[in-house]
């Protein structure tokens, strides 16, 4: 009796075991190759070519239901004991009294030498002057001349009276004349050629007339941005498109939908222009370009062609291929972008380890990488190197047959010339690997070392900062991806421990560190493992370990960092913690609050305003609340027109007005407002008093002693703008002169039903292109960076 089902099956083995035969002829891509090279192959091409010998599959791939995440998955797998209560009780209370008031213009002038360089700074500047970034933008401004918005629930942007928004650059948007506009009904594919989904960090680089980086110019310039992650609600065909490829072993409809997810994330080049007071997208533009998971990237520093990156697809381990889950982002002042990987982790299914070190399950357990429901998209399912490297498994025999590696290779930071296209991106392993959330630069001075801060998030991680070997020249300014290799690929890893009494030490992570040497083991669930640190590479590609082992501070999910370009202090949005992670038996000065729902912008300064010193002073800047919670709990005193959660995006413009931007998934402000920017005037570390705080988990209260800024009111913190419906604000940069700004609206829809492709939620962006318009019944929603001026032309925000 003839059986469907039998008979289907049949069909999949053969086309699965010619895909697995062949896969080095169909499936490996090159950097330039786009999906259509794999797509064009029909199946009656595939089971015609039967003089290829089929080999016996492993089913076990196909048969793993697809697991369902929310966008943002959050790492827990710190297990070290740093801060325990006991040492919280014995910390010291005896900080000096803190100092009260704002910045004085006469301490801007001194500190703004060292300030404005890197974030606007004249491309031929000498650091000994005073840069300023536009003569038309003002410098250190001390109030703002916004009315502030109301928090709302509308599907549309808000902003305050006398300003406009478009929507600049959304998903899908096409980055040649050639394409075909974006349909927005799950049958588009080659976002290799466009706007990639989930739009997060970003930066706008001014370029001159010449095509070089010139951050003064403020109407041309390359924009860089971020594509985070994917909306599955939205991105195929159907609600079931993909698990139904996958359960009726369709391979060639799978593999379309595999690579439009795989070129669906990455980064984005696109050079805009302002004309006649509007920006848009200039097409064809040679600076045009998408980095996607299929692209190849060089290895750079200590941990390039070490024996643990070596893969059957990267054998030297001196490649890889594609840049992931890319969150926040960096600039440098050589011009060029930092694309930081977040959760890379969960991009992979684990296979039989066996053949794996204890050291190497080590990494493998304190990074997440454990499959069994971390199984994120599944890629590994097509045939194919390139897509077979997302499952961790020793069953080669040896690295360079198998993908035992593989997640060796991820977890740094990607960097990006986009003035010099035909570059492949560089992989900088000094930063260590971590979930990075970006890599933000402090100022630069000539004769001193460049140093990046950069925090791990994921719950009770770590903030880290790497410290250059070389030290700036203001000739290599301008200087691209050359002028990386000097002075990121040697340097120094630190970690921060931020004591009960206000002060701080950055611990150095290197093979020189003798803390770190020996045997540690690392235990969870009952199961342990020992490592070791061998050498450089092994400490950079073990981050978290050694970062356990020298007594970092755990903190509240680590998320953007700022540095105020006016006098040094970095801020850092730690944006929050729950009841198994931040208990009240383990609050600590730093991070004050049990449970944490709402989250807080820690700031420091360093010893001496150097940047590269290895101890500084800190201070909470706010504490996010319900503008309704007690006092006890609403510390900076934040009221209706400024209450705020979950803290994540953080940029101090040029003139030293500091941004706050929100990712609050269901705290009680959601049902309040949807995710939000704010703005403040930041005044300075120290500016504030110590206090007490007393928080509560369901059974024990802590009451601990901190340090916090001045309140709410005096930095003049207020709402500047609200996002459509299930969306998170995010990526945020400015034009020199100030009259423009770019936001990202990731994400709108989140929350909405897959059967409804999230429409019902949102159904932003309008077709007019309008930010501040509701979108058309029926349009699924779309991730976009919007462009953000005021009507009559002035500086933002002022
Ligand atoms: Fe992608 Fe940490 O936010
Ligand atoms: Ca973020
Ligand atoms: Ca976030």
């Amino acid at each position: 009796m003839f059986n469907p089902i039998h008979h289907m099956r049949l069909i999949t083995d053969i086309v699965l075991c010619i895909f697995l035969s062949r896969q080095n002829l169909i499936c490996n891509r090159s950097a330039s190759s786009r999906s259509q090279d794999c797509a064009t192959l029909s199946l009656g091409d595939l089971v015609s070519t039967s003089s290829l010998t089929p080999k016996p599959i492993c089913y076990e791939h196909l048969i793993q239901g697809e697991i369902e995440m929310g966008h943002h998955p959050v790492e827990d797998s710190n297990r070290s004991n740093n801060r325990a209560f006991d040492d919280i009780i014995q910390a010291r209370f005896s900080r000096r009294r803190l100092l009260t008031g704002t910045a004085s213009a006469a301490t801007v002038g001194v500190l703004g030498s060292m300030a404005l360089v890197g974030c606007g700074g004249s491309s031929n500047s000498s650091s000994d002057a005073i840069v300023e970034p536009s003569d038309q933008a003002t410098m250190n401004p001390q109030s703002l001349g916004f009315e502030a918005v109301p928090g709302g629930i509308e599907d549309r942007v808000i902003l305050p009276p006398g300003y406009k928004a478009d929507v600049l650059f959304a998903k899908g948007d096409p980055l040649f004349s050639g394409l075909p506009s974006f349909k927005n009904d799950g049958t588009d594919i080659d976002y290799d050629s466009r706007s990639g989904d989930e739009h997060d960090g970003m930066h706008f680089f001014g370029m001159n007339s010449a095509g070089q980086f010139d951050p003064d110019v403020s109407d041309r310039g390359i924009l860089v941005l971020n594509h985070e992650n994917l909306e599955d609600n939205t991105l195929h065909e159907t609600p079931t498109s993909k698990a139904d490829a996958i359960s009726n072993g369709n391979l060639l409809e799978l593999k379309k939908i595999v690579d439009r997810e795989m070129n669906g994330h990455g980064v984005s080049c696109v050079e805009i222009r302002k004309q006649n007071g509007k920006w848009s997208v200039v097409l064809d533009s040679p600076y045009n370009r998408r980095l996607t998971i299929f692209t190849e990237m060089d290895m750079r520093g200590p941990v390039a062609g070490e024996d643990f990156v070596k893969t059957k697809l990267t054998p030297t381990g001196a490649n890889r291929y594609g840049t992931m889950n890319n969150c926040a982002n960096g600039h440098t002042p050589w011009g060029t972008y930092l694309a930081a990987e977040e959760n890379w982790y969960a991009y992979y299914t684990v296979g039989d380890i066996a053949g794996l070190s204890d050291k190497h399950r080590a990494w493998m357990e304190r990074y997440g990488i454990r499959g069994n429901g971390w199984n994120y998209r599944q890629w590994n399912l097509i045939p194919g190197d390139q897509y077979e490297r997302f499952r961790v498994e020793t069953t080669g025999g040896s690295a360079t047959t198998d993908f035992r590696n593989e997640p060796n290779l991820h977890g740094y930071i990607t960097e990006v010339d986009p003035f010099r296209p035909t570059q492949k991106p560089r992989i900088r392993t000094t930063f260590g690997r971590l979930s990075h959330e970006g890599a933000w630069l402090a100022p630069v001075k000539e004769g001193k070392p460049v140093v990046f801060y950069s925090g791990d998030d994921a719950r009770r991680e770590y903030m880290y900062k790497f410290v250059s070997k070389h030290n700036w020249n203001e000739a290599d300014r301008n200087g691209g991806l050359a002028a990386g290799d000097r002075y990121m690929d040697e340097g120094k890893l630190y970690v921060a421990v931020f004591n009960d009494d206000g002060t701080g030490v950055w611990k150095e992570l290197s093979h020189d560190n003798i803390e770190l040497s020996g045997t540690h083991t690392y235990t969870r669930n009952d199961n342990s493992w020992d490592y070791t640190f061998d050498t450089e590479a092994e400490v950079l590609a073990s981050a978290r370990l050694a970062a356990d082992v020298v007594g970092a501070t755990p903190m509240d999910r680590p998320e953007w960092a700022t540095v105020n370009p006016q006098n040094g202090d970095v801020y850092l949005a730690l944006t929050n913690g729950n009841t198994s992670n931040r208990p009240a038996s383990s609050t600590d000065g730093a991070n004050p609050r049990a449970i944490n729902q709402n989250g807080h912008i820690i700031r420091w300064r360093e010893a001496g305003g150097d940047h590269a010193s290895t101890t500084f002073d800190w201070d909470i800047f706010l504490f996010g609340s319900d503008a309704d919670a007690s006092s006890d709990y609403n510390v900076s005193g934040l009221t209706a027109d400024n209450e705020f959660s979950s803290p994540d995006g953080l940029f101090i413009d040029p003139r030293g007005v500091l941004w706050i931007q929100t990712d609050d998934g269901s705290s009680g402000i959601r049902s309040k407002t949807n995710n939000q920017m704010l703005v403040a005037i930041p005044g300075e570390y120290g500016d504030g008093e110590s206090v007490t705080v007393t928080t509560a988990d369901s059974d024990n209260q802590a009451s601990i002693e901190t340090f916090v800024g001045q309140p709410a009111e005096a930095v003049k913190l207020k709402r500047f703008l609200v996002g459509p419906n299930g969306c998170e604000i995010t990526g945020i940069s400015m034009t020199a002169d100030a009259r423009s700004m770019f936001i990202n609206i990731q994400h709108p829809g989140e929350g909405g039903s897959k059967d409804s492709f999230n429409t019902n939620v949102s159904v932003w962006p309008a077709g007019s292109r309008d930010a501040t318009a509701f979108g058309e019944g029926g349009n699924r929603p779309r991730s976009a960076t919007i462009v953000i001026y005021r009507e009559d032309g002035g500086e933002i925000a002022l």
